[in-house]
């Protein structure tokens, strides 16, 4: 049985050890820079709880480690983790910047460790049923990728104290604002569908105040000669989208044979409704629907993170696929700042 440690234990970890868990997985360890954080979680599982996340690596009960902490703080647990030859699942974004990120998916497999970023979103049934089509579609010619949030708080006629203070409070958890938050994983997707781009061009937007993005968007140039077009918006319609509660993340997928198109759910309540995929089949002129039941795909997740760890499988994203969105959003936030295009420079290629 894979032994878990858990560091960070705030927002998101809970997706992570109730995941674990429910994989039959053991929780064996878990640690927080604040105590009670530590160890109320521990609690749930009669783990230990440690304030310093050295002794967790230092554990010798512990295989797997999730790391649940603010993106800045990945790369150096993220690296220790790997020096003490656990498996690492990190969240995302890999770290907050692509040299790092890089240099992370780098000494991972320098050390022959399993690391993954984890991306949930590639394990909706409805995205892992893309895949397999797609597989079978050829080159993506067209691929609309959007990510629309509802945010209301960003459209207040006066901008709330919070968000003027320096750094704000969405820069310094998350190191971004709308790109790094809902556009990584849209970034995440296109590079699973369609490759690693060639060139972006991209233009970033936010409103007088604010010192992270409201809106993003870019062109990327795809390997085989298609194009991709993405934004991603925190928007103030409450009531939009494919759920009607403002969260709208769609990706229209187009091929010579047909055309694809993915609706998510609200990424925090996935288990309301199930996230859609539409199939046209521009040979026959079929049309499918796969309606999937309303999982939790940080389950179906957690699941298979323990189970290719054992099967001694590479992780899945992997730490690469961490790397090539942190480059993307790197490239896109340059090429805002240029108002250029620029050309991917790919560090491992
Ligand atoms: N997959 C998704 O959709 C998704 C959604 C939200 C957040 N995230 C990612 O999850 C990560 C965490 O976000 P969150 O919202 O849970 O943040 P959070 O602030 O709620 O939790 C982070 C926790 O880490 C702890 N921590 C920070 N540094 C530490 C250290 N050195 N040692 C031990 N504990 C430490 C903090 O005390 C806090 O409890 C971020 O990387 C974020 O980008 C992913």
């Amino acid at each position: 049985m894979t032994r878990v440690g858990i560091v960070g234990c705030g927002s998101i970890s809970h997706f992570h050890h109730e995941g674990y868990h429910r994989a039959g997985a053991r929780v064996a360890h878990v640690c927080d820079l604040r105590r009670d954080a530590a160890e109320q979680t521990a609690a749930l599982y009669g783990a230990k709880a440690t304030t310093d996340y050295h002794q967790l690596l230092a554990d010798p009960e512990v295989d797997l480690v999730s790391v649940c902490t603010i993106s800045s703080a990945h790369k150096e647990i993220v690296l220790a983790a790997i020096a003490a030859g656990k498996g690492v699942v990190c969240e995302k974004t890999l770290s907050d910047n692509p040299a790092d990120s890089f240099e992370m998916a780098q000494a991972a497999d320098k050390a022959g460790v399993f690391l993954a970023t984890a991306y949930m979103k590639n394990y909706f049934p409805a995205t892992q049923q893309a895949m397999r089509l797609l597989a079978e579609m050829g080159p993506v010619t067209s691929l609309h990728a959007r990510t629309w949030q509802p945010y209301a708080m960003l459209w207040e006629d006066e901008l709330h104290p919070v968000l003027r203070e320096r750094p704000s409070v969405i820069a310094r958890n998350y190191g971004g604002g709308v790109l790094v938050c809902g556009g990584s994983h849209i970034l995440d997707l296109i590079h699973h569908i369609a490759g690693r781009p060639t060139r972006v061009c991209g233009q970033l937007q936010s409103r007088e105040g604010m010192d992270v993005d409201r809106q993003a968007n870019a062109l990327l140039w795809l390997r085989d000669g298609g194009m991709a077009h993405f934004e991603a918006f925190w928007h103030p319609m409450r009531h939009a989208g494919y759920e009607r509660n403002g969260w709208d993340e769609r990706l229209e997928i187009n091929t010579p044979a047909g055309r694809l198109n993915l609706s998510t759910v609200l990424w925090d309540h996935p288990t309301r409704n199930g996230a859609l995929l539409v199939h046209e089949d521009a040979v026959s002129g079929k049309t499918t629907e796969y309606r999937y039941p309303a999982v939790n795909p940080f389950d179906i997740e957690m699941a298979e993170m323990v189970r290719r760890f054992e099967a001694g499988e590479p992780g899945y994203p992997s730490g690469w696929d961490g790397y090539v969105v942190d480059e993307l959003i790197a490239t896109i936030t340059a090429g805002s700042e240029q108002g250029q295009v620029l050309a991917m420079q790919w560090r491992d290629e």
